[in-house]
């Protein structure tokens, strides 16, 4: 009986994908508890490219159920797109999918609104519609996943929101108006698409947590695009910490058994919003180009720069992370001295805790220590004694600053591109 939260420990692009793929080996459900298709979640095998933004990266494996819980927002048409994707690679979805009935849908409005909003607030939103549909959720006016199994009242609903979103297009945005039956016909014909995926999904995870079932919950983004935790307002609008995984599934906070931190050996963000560790310099560029930072969402190319292990501290702080998957560690397997930020210099003193408001943020000075690089190509079968003395330097430093083990790491895309730690000896 286990339940395993897999949360993006920085801003996002962690290698979560790959590393819930790795660990659905042997879970009995697999689940999706926040955001939506702003998510990009990355799984290679062979060659072949899984990019999912709404199933759970558990899919690949027939021995799991996978989940897409209450917390989540649907947009049903990327839903449907990412389904055929997946069957036309082979992948049988039958009896395997779960979509709460509690869950939010995405609507054409949705991400209209996400795109015109961004003209003003540049967030570097992934445009899908996210924070108007969570608007709305909270609102107490948004459409659920539930609604679509009654065609009358949904009709109503939708014809009802599609007329309020209208009326403020015009009169704020001057833009033009959605065509209302389109939208109706739509979504009464997924509906039916959907049908036979809807369900209680917080009974039935419950039920699989109480009859001893391994669950694994996948969290999407990263703590520090936490809407509360964040470095807010450049923020997702979800809670992707640990604790989002109970109120968007409807687990108990007792029934989680473990945290596992995904960390990537270095820092990325898309979007905009303060980075204080960022290298706008060709080693940035050296980091983007070896690492493929790209995102797997829109395509943007990432922001990249040095691991930023006090902010690091922070993410383990407010999701209590029990280990660490260390990820995309052979992407610094050419650097003469790699640098890790260690704290935040504000007017030359030290700051205690990590900022929250962006405007100290942006003006942080990072201290960085500089430790020696390895210079030696990661192999996959290698135990954590064979590596480089330096790269074994590098984990414990991670493990002294952060306070949790690494017990995976990341050498490579590919599915079978990871060194299991030796559990007794690391930590
Ligand atoms: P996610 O959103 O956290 O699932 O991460 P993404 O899929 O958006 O981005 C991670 C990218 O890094 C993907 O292209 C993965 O295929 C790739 N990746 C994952 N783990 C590793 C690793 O250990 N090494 C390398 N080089 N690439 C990795
Ligand atoms: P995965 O799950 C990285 C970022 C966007 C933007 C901010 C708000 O693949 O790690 P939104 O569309 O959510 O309203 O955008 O959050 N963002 C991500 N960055 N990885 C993601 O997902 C992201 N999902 C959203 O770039 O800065
Ligand atoms: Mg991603």
């Amino acid at each position: 009986m286990s339940v395993r939260v897999v949360i993006g420990a920085q801003w996002g692009d962690e290698g979560k994908g790959k590393v819930v793929d790795m660990f659905a080996e042997e879970a009995d459900v697999v689940a999706r508890y926040q955001g939506g298709a702003n998510a990009g979640h990355t799984i290679v095998v062979g060659d072949r490219k899984y990019v999912l933004h709404l199933i759970p990266s558990g899919i690949l494996h027939d021995n799991t159920v996978c989940v897409i819980g209450n917390g989540v927002v649907i947009d049903p048409a990327a839903l449907m797109e990412e389904i055929e994707l997946l069957k036309s690679f082979g992948v049988s979805i039958e009896g395997r999918l779960k979509i709460s009935h509690k869950a939010h849908l995405i609507m054409p409005y949705h991400k209209l609104l996400d795109q015109l909003t961004e003209r003003e607030q540049k967030i570097g939103t992934t445009g899908r519609g996210i924070g108007p549909s969570y608007i709305d959720k909270y609102n107490r006016s948004g459409i659920r996943i539930v609604d679509l199994l009654d065609r009358v009242r949904l009709e109503e609903q939708l014809r009802e929101g599609i007329r309020q979103k209208n009326d403020w297009f015009r009169k704020v945005y001057d833009a033009p108006e959605l065509d209302v039956e389109k939208i109706v016909a739509e979504y009464l014909d997924f509906d039916q698409q959907m049908d036979d995926y809807i369900t209680d999904t917080t009974s039935f995870i419950n039920e699989a947590w109480r009859s001893g079932k391994t669950i694994l919950a996948e969290g999407a983004q990263g703590a520090l695009l936490d809407i509360d935790h964040g470095t807010y307002p450049f923020v997702t609008s979800s809670s992707p910490t640990s604790g989002g995984a109970c109120t968007g599934l409807g687990l108990p906070p007792t029934a989680i058994t473990k945290v596992t931190g995904i960390v990537k050996a270095y820092c990325t963000r898309v979007g905009a919003g303060p980075f204080p560790t960022e290298l706008e310099d060709e080693t940035g560029e050296k980091l983007r180009a070896l690492g493929a930072e790209f995102g797997a969402t829109t395509g943007r190319p990432r922001r990249c720069g040095w691991l930023d292990l006090f902010a690091l501290r922070y993410s383990a702080m407010i999701n209590g992370i029990d280990e660490i998957v260390l990820t995309k560690l052979d992407v610094l397997n050419d650097f003469e001295e790699i640098k890790v930020c260690t704290g935040y210099n504000v007017n030359g003193e030290p700051v205690k805790y990590f900022p929250s408001d962006c405007g100290t943020l942006e003006k942080v000075e990072p201290i960085y220590e500089t430790l020696p690089g390895w210079n030696y190509e990661l192999r996959s079968g290698e135990s954590f004694d064979d590596l480089p003395s330096e790269t074994r330097n590098y984990i414990r430093k991670i493990e002294e600053e952060v306070g949790a083990p690494v017990r995976y790491l990341g050498i490579g895309p590919g599915r079978d591109e990871i060194i299991v730690g030796d559990l007794e000896k690391v930590g």
